[in-house]
C-alpha cells in the first residue's frame, strides 16, 4: 500500500515537472528577444528541420530581372585582369573617403609588386566602392578619386550611395565586375579595408591548392545556423518582411572569404535570379551559395573581430586578423621578416609554436580571434 502510493506520486510528479518543462520551453519559445532560445531555435532550425529547399521559391524573383536597378560605372579599371594568368583578385571593400587605409594597404598587404618579386604569384588588389553619401563634400572628393585612380589604377566605382544598407549592391558589383571582366582569376577574396591580410601565408595556401585544381571551394570564418536579428535598434536588424525564417544558411564572415573561380561563376549567377533586398551583404552571398549547393569550408586563422597576439608563432599561421590600423606597417614588417618562417622550419621549432599557441589561443578569458583548435590544426 505505502508503496504504491510512493510509486504513484513518484509518477505524478515526473508527468508534473515534464509537463512544465514543456510548457516553459513553448513560453520561451514563443518569447522573441532571449539570446538562449533565439540560438537554439536557430540551431534546431539550422541542424534538424530544415534544409534550406524553401530559399528557392520564396526568394527566386518571379517577375523580369528586368527590374533590379543597374548602377553605372564611374570609375573602372577594365583591362586589369586582361591576357594574364591572375592568381587572386583581391577585392577591398572601401568608401570614398577611405584614402588613408587604401594607400596603407598598397603598401603592405596589397603590394602586388612585391608579391610577385617576393613569392612569385600574380595578384590583382582591386578597391570596390559606390559614392559619397554627403552630398556636400561628394564632388571634392570624386575629384580626388579621380586623381587617385590616375596614379594606382585600382579603383572600381558604382553610382550607388556608399552606405552600410547598401553592402549587397557592393557585392553585386564585385562579383558582376569578376564575371565581366576578371572570369579567368583562379581565387577571388573579399576583404574589409580595416583589416589585415596576410598575402604571403594566403598566397602560398592557394598556390598549393592551384595545383591540385580544387573546385567548390569557399573559405573563411563561418557563421552556422545564425539567427536573424529582431531588435530594430541593432545595425544587423532584419525585418520579419525581408526574411521570415528561424536561421540564415551557413555563410562566411563578409571581413574576408575566398572563393575559387567556378564559385564565383556561379555565386554570381545565382545572385542575378534572387531577391536581393537582403542587405547584410555576407547573409546574402550565404544564400547565393546556398541555392547553388556549395557550402563554406571553416579555415581556423581568418580571425573574429578580435586583433590577434602579437607573436610569431601566429604570424606564422595567420591569414587575416582584425583590429590593426594604427600597426599595419609594424605588422607588415613582423609578419614577412624571413625569420618567422625559419622559426618552424624544424621539428622543434614546430614543438615550440604549437606550445606557444596553445598557452596564447586557448586562454580562458575570450578573445574573438583564432579559436583554440587553430593551435592544434
Ligand atoms: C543605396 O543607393 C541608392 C542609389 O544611390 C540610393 O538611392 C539608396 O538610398 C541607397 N540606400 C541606402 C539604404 O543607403
Ligand atoms: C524582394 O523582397 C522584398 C521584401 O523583402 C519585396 O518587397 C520585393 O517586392 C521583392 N522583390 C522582388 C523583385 O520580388
Ligand atoms: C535550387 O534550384 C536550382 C536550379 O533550379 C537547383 O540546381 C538547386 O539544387 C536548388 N537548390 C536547393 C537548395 O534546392
Amino acid at each position: 500500500m505505502y508503496i504504491s502510493t510512493r510509486r504513484l506520486r513518484r509518477g505524478q510528479l515526473l508527468r508534473v515537472l515534464a509537463t512544465c518543462f514543456v510548457m516553459s520551453l513553448m513560453v520561451l519559445w514563443v518569447q522573441d528577444d532571449n539570446n538562449v532560445v533565439n540560438h537554439i531555435k536557430s540551431f534546431s532550425y539550422r541542424y534538424v528541420i530544415n534544409s534550406y529547399t524553401f530559399l528557392n521559391e520564396s526568394l527566386t524573383n518571379t517577375r523580369d530581372k528586368s527590374d533590379r536597378h543597374n548602377y553605372n560605372y564611374l570609375i573602372n579599371n577594365k583591362d586589369k585582369c586582361k591576357n594574364e594568368k591572375v592568381l587572386l583578385l583581391l577585392f577591398v571593400k572601401t568608401a570614398p573617403e577611405n584614402r588613408r587605409r587604401r594607400d596603407a594597404i598598397r603598401s603592405t598587404w596589397g603590394n602586388e609588386e612585391y608579391i610577385r618579386s617576393k613569392y612569385d604569384a600574380n595578384i590583382k588588389v582591386m578597391f570596390a566602392l559606390g559614392i559619397d553619401k554627403e552630398p556636400v563634400q561628394h564632388d571634392v572628393l570624386q575629384n580626388q578619386l579621380d586623381v587617385e585612380n590616375k596614379v594606382y589604377k585600382d579603383l572600381v566605382q558604382q553610382d550607388f550611395l556608399d552606405t552600410f544598407h547598401n553592402l549587397t549592391l557592393k557585392f553585386l558589383l564585385q562579383f558582376g565586375w569578376v564575371n565581366a571582366y576578371c572570369p579567368n582569376a583562379k581565387f577571388i577574396m573579399t576583404a574589409d579595408d580595416d583589416i589585415f591580410v596576410h598575402t604571403p601565408n594566403l598566397v602560398s595556401y592557394l598556390k598549393e591548392l592551384d595545383r591540385i585544381d580544387v573546385q567548390d571551394f569557399w573559405i573563411g570564418r563561418v557563421h552556422r545556423a545564425a539567427a536573424p536579428v529582431r531588435q530594430k535598434d541593432s545595425k544587423y536588424y532584419v525585418p520579419y518582411e525581408m526574411y521570415p525564417w528561424l536561421s540564415y544558411p551557413d555563410y562566411t564572415a563578409g571581413a574576408a572569404y575566398v572563393v575559387s573561380q567556378d564559385v564565383a561563376a556561379k555565386v554570381y549567377k545565382a545572385s542575378q535570379t534572387l531577391n536581393s533586398s537582403i542587405y547584410i551583404d555576407d547573409v546574402f552571398m550565404g544564400i547565393c551559395a546556398k541555392k547553388m549547393g556549395i557550402s563554406p569550408q571553416y579555415h581556423p586563422f581568418f580571425s573574429g573581430e578580435g586583433k590577434a597576439p602579437n607573436h610569431q608563432c601566429i604570424y606564422n599561421r595567420m591569414m587575416t586578423s582584425h583590429g590593426h590600423l594604427d600597426d599595419r606597417h609594424y605588422l607588415w614588417r613582423q609578419a614577412t621578416n624571413p625569420k618567422v618562417k625559419e622559426l618552424t622550419s624544424d621539428f622543434w621549432g614546430d614543438v615550440y609554436c604549437r606550445v606557444v599557441n596553445v598557452i596564447l589561443l586557448c586562454r580562458i578569458k575570450f578573445s574573438d580571434t583564432y579559436s583554440c583548435s587553430a593551435a592544434w590544426s
